[in-house]
């Protein structure tokens, strides 16, 4: 059964002090951190590369989930294994060979990723891209900025995704909160990252295990329905 990990997107830290940001996550409880690189080409923002991912690895013992939001994956596998980066999450709209870059991934050493956009059916990656792959990651906003709006209507396409691989780590990402957890618990993803409504929250380790105990839950009971 999947188990719930929650991965706070680095994006909303305070950049000044990413190596107190990850470290504060960690005792907040969060076993994983989401690092959102955005090359301006593939999204219309820019953010860090293997160089910071690399400055900020000593410092924590989190799994770097690395969402990469780039239009060539492929140039940036071994950087960012190297900076140790742990999961590598590309978008099947930026490669015309998705096989062959999770070959590559994997013989780098990390986990391979495929994420797909909101306008993205499922159809582009269900069969052997999402067989190969270690994770799948629905995107509940378009991707480039944190603090959007959750969009509801990407739930079908989580649920179509568990009913298919009841094992695999299926995450979200954008615009989770208090508010939109149940949704995503529900549809069956156990991979939550959430900016704002982490790092913005009063109490983040709060938020951090209401998240843990509502995915744990809705895993269990969707086992026993199986
Ligand atoms: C958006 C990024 C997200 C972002 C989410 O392109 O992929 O990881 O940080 O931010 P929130 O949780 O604020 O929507
Ligand atoms: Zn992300």
């Amino acid at each position: 059964m999947p188990v719930a990990k929650i991965s706070p997107s680095m994006l909303s830290s305070d950049f000044s002090q990413l190596a107190v940001e990850a470290k504060r996550m960690y005792k907040n409880g969060a076993d994983w951190l989401h690092l959102d690189v955005m090359d301006g080409h593939f999204v219309p923002n820019l953010t860090w590369g293997a160089p910071i991912i690399s400055a900020i690895r000593p410092h924590t013992e989190a799994y770097f989930d690395c969402h990469m939001m780039v239009s060539n994956p492929a140039q940036w596998v071994d950087d960012i294994a190297k900076a140790g980066g742990q999961m590598y999450t590309f978008h099947i709209e930026a490669t015309q060979d998705p096989l062959g870059l999770i070959k590559q991934i994997h013989e780098a050493g990390m986990k391979a990723g495929v994420a797909i956009k909101p306008n993205t059916p499922i159809d582009a990656v269900v069969g052997e891209v999402a067989e190969k792959c270690d994770m799948i990651l629905v995107m509940t906003v378009e991707p480039g900025f944190g603090g959007q709006k959750f969009m509801a209507q990407c739930m079908p396409k989580v649920e179509a995704l568990r009913n298919k691989y009841p094992n695999k780590d299926i995450e979200v990402d954008g615009g989770l909160s208090l508010e939109t957890i149940d949704a995503s618990a529900e549809a069956g993803a156990n991979v939550i990252v959430a900016g704002t409504g982490i790092f913005k929250a009063e109490d983040p380790a709060a938020v951090i295990q209401t998240f843990k105990d509502k995915v744990n839950k809705a895993q269990k009971d969707k086992f026993k329905t199986i």
